[in-house]
C-alpha cells in the first residue's frame, strides 16, 4: 500500500535567518536554496518579502532560480505584505503565499487590539487577496497552540472557505507538549467541516526542547506538513530541526507509516552549509548532524557495533551522507575538471570569483595530495561576500613559539586602493593579528566569539574560522578557510569588520499590528 506523504516545508531561510546574529545575504540564501532544492523539500520558504528590500530581493532571487520546490513567501495579513509576496514570487514556476494572524486571546488584546470576528475578517481578505497572485495559499493562526480551539475551528473553516489550500497549526512560543498538541489535531480534523480541502501543517517551536516531539506528535494525529529548518535554527531557541523530523520519520516508518521525498544523504552536507553560513556552529551531540551522532565512546558500545551495528546504530550514518566527502580533485585537476564540480556542488561564481577560487585551489592542490568537495565549497564560499571588501588582506607574518612575543606584521588593501602596512603585539599569533588589523583599518569592536575546526581530515586539513564580532550593538559574523589557520583566522576577522562598516543591520519591519 502507498504510503501518505508528509510534506516538507523548510523555513531556513525566512523563520531561521530570523534569529540574531544568523543573517545571510541574498547570495548565501541562494546558495542553500540550491542545496535544499537538492536535498529535495517540496517547499522552500525562501523569506519575508515586505520585511526589508534584502528580503524581497531574496525571495524573488529565489523564485527565479530555482526549480522543482514550491517557493513561498511569508506576509502578514494586510494588503501591503501580500503584494510584496505576490510580487517577489513572480518568477517561480510554483509559488506559495503563506499569511498570518495572530489567533489568541494575549496576542489579539495586546498585540492587535482586535476583537475576534475582525480578526477572522483579516485572515479571510489576506488569503482572499492571497489567491490572487496564486492557487497556492497558505495561512497560519499564529499562536494557534493558546489559542481558545473553538475559536480555531472558526477561522481555519472560514480561511479554508476563502481558499487556502494548506493550513498551518503554529506552536508559536513553544509552549505545546506533545499529546496534547497532537490532540489539538485530532480537534481539528474532527471540528472544521471544511478540513478536507486542506492539508494540515504545523510550525513549532523549540522552548521547550519539544518541536520536534511536537511535529512528530502532530504527524500520527494526521498532519501532513511539517515547517522545520535546518541544525533547527530560528527565533529564540528555535524550531523542529528538519534532519531531526524527517529521520524520525524514516527511522519510525513502522510507526508512522508516512514517508517524505527528502534524499537523507544530502542531510550533512546541508546543515554544514548552514552552519558556515550563518556562523552558528552544530553543537557535538546534536542528535543527526553533531560531530558525535555516530561516535562510539565506551569499550562496550564499541565492541557491539563491531559484532552488530545495530546493536548501538539505530541508522547508518550514509544514510544521512555522514563523513562523506568525496575526494575530487589534485594537482593535476584542470580548470575544466575544477569548473564542473563548482558547478555540480552549486557555486554560481562571477569569472573574477572563478579565478580567484581556483588559484587557490592550485596552490591548496600544491600543499594537500587530495582535494575533497569540502575544501572546495570552503574555498568557494570564501568568495560568495556580496559586502564590499572595504579591506582586504594582502600580506601576513607572524613568528611565534614559546618565549616569543607574538608580532604579526600585516599588509591591506584599503578603499582607495593603497596598499597600508603596520605591526601589532599580542597574547598568541591571532591577537597579535587582529590587533593590527585593528589598528590599520581604525575598526574598534569586541570578538565575542571564535571556533576553529577542520574541513577535512588530516594533518594538511584546510581549518576554517567562524567569529564573531560585535560594535555599538550589533553582532557580524566571518568566516574563512586556509590551511593555515593564522591567514583563516586574520581573513575570518576582516570579513566581520567588513560586514560591520557596510551597513546598518538591515532593518525588518516588525511582524505586528496587521
Ligand atoms: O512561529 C510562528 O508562528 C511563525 C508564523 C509566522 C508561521 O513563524
Ligand atoms: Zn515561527
Amino acid at each position: 500500500m502507498k504510503k501518505d506523504k508528509v510534506i516538507i516545508f523548510d523555513t531556513t531561510l525566512r523563520d531561521g535567518e530570523q534569529c540574531p546574529g544568523a543573517s545571510m545575504t541574498p547570495a548565501q540564501k541562494l546558495e542553500v536554496a540550491h542545496q535544499l532544492k537538492r536535498l529535495n523539500v517540496d517547499v522552500i520558504e525562501a523569506g519575508f518579502a515586505v520585511s526589508s528590500p534584502g528580503d524581497f530581493e531574496s525571495v524573488q532571487q529565489v523564485a527565479k532560480t530555482i526549480t522543482g520546490p514550491v517557493i513561498a513567501s511569508l506576509a502578514r495579513a494586510v494588503p501591503k505584505d501580500i503584494d510584496a509576496a505576490g510580487q517577489a514570487l513572480k518568477p517561480a514556476k510554483r509559488r506559495r503565499i503563506h499569511t498570518f494572524v495572530a489567533t489568541s486571546e494575549i496576542h489579539m488584546k495586546y498585540k492587535l487590539k482586535k476583537a475576534e470576528d475582525e480578526i477572522i475578517r483579516l485572515a479571510v481578505a489576506g488569503v482572499k487577496q492571497a489567491r490572487k497572485y496564486t492557487d497556492d495559499v497558505e495561512f497560519s493562526p499564529e499562536d494557534a497552540a493558546r489559542t481558545r480551539p473553538e475559536f480555531l475551528y472558526k477561522v481555519l473553516e472560514a480561511v479554508i472557505d476563502a481558499g487556502a489550500g494548506t493550513v498551518n497549526i503554529p506552536d508559536t512560543v513553544g509552549w505545546a507538549v506533545p499529546e496534547q498538541f497532537g490532540a489539538l489535531i485530532r480537534g481539528i480534523r474532527e471540528n472544521v467541516p471544511n478540513i478536507d480541502k486542506a492539508v494540515i501543517s504545523v510550525h513549532c517551536h523549540n522552548d521547550l526542547g519539544l518541536s520536534t516531539a511536537n511535529s512528530l506528535a502532530a504527524v500520527l494525529s494526521g498532519a501532513r506538513q511539517v515547517e522545520c529548518t535546518i541544525n533547527g535554527i530560528g527565533e529564540r531557541a528555535g524550531n523542529a530541526s528538519l534532519e531531526e523530523v524527517v529521520m524520525g520519520l524514516k527511522v519510525r516508518q513502522d510507526l508512522f507509516g508516512v514517508e517524505t521525498g527528502v534524499k537523507t544523504p544530502e542531510i550533512y552536507r546541508t546543515s554544514r552549509l548552514v552552519s558556515k553560513l550563518t556562523g552558528f556552529l552544530v553543537q557535538p551531540n546534536k542528535a543527526i548532524v553533531g560531530g558525535n551522532a555516530f561516535a562510539h565512546e565506551s569499550g562496550i558500545h564499541q565492541h557491539g557495533v563491531l559484532m552488530h551495528k545495530n546493536t548501538y546504530e539505530i541508522m547508518k550514518p550514509e544514510e544521512v551522507g555522514f563523513g562523506e566527502s568525496k575526494l575530487v580533485l589534485g594537482k593535476h585537476s584542470g580548470r575544466h575538471a575544477f569548473l564542473q564540480r563548482l558547478k555540480e556542488l552549486g557555486f554560481t561564481l562571477d569569472a573574477k570569483q572563478i579565478e580567484e577560487t581556483f588559484q587557490r585551489f592550485k596552490v591548496l592542490a600544491d600543499k594537500k595530495k587530495e582535494v575533497f568537495d569540502d575544501d572546495l565549497a570552503a574555498l568557494a564560499e570564501d568568495q560568495l561576500s556580496e559586502i564590499p571588501q572595504r579591506y582586504q588582506l594582502v600580506y601576513l607574518h607572524v613568528p611565534s613559539g614559546t618565549g616569543v612575543i607574538p608580532t604579526a606584521t600585516v599588509k591591506i588593501i584599503g578603499p582607495d586602493g593603497k596598499e597600508v602596512q603596520g605591526t601589532a603585539t599580542g597574547d598568541g599569533p591571532v591577537d597579535a593579528a587582529y590587533k593590527a588589523i585593528d589598528k590599520l583599518t581604525g575598526f574598534s569592536g569586541r570578538l565575542t566569539d571564535y571556533v576553529i575546526q577542520s574541513v577535512t581530515s588530516g594533518k594538511d586539513a584546510l581549518g576554517e574560522v567562524a567569529v564573531k564580532v560585535e560594535r555599538k550593538g550589533r553582532i557580524e559574523h566571518g568566516r574563512a578557510a586556509s590551511t593555515d589557520i593564522i591567514e583563516a583566522s586574520a581573513r575570518a576577522y576582516l570579513s566581520a569588520v567588513n560586514r560591520l562598516l557596510h551597513e546598518p543591520a538591515r532593518p525588518r519591519t516588525k511582524q505586528n499590528n496587521p
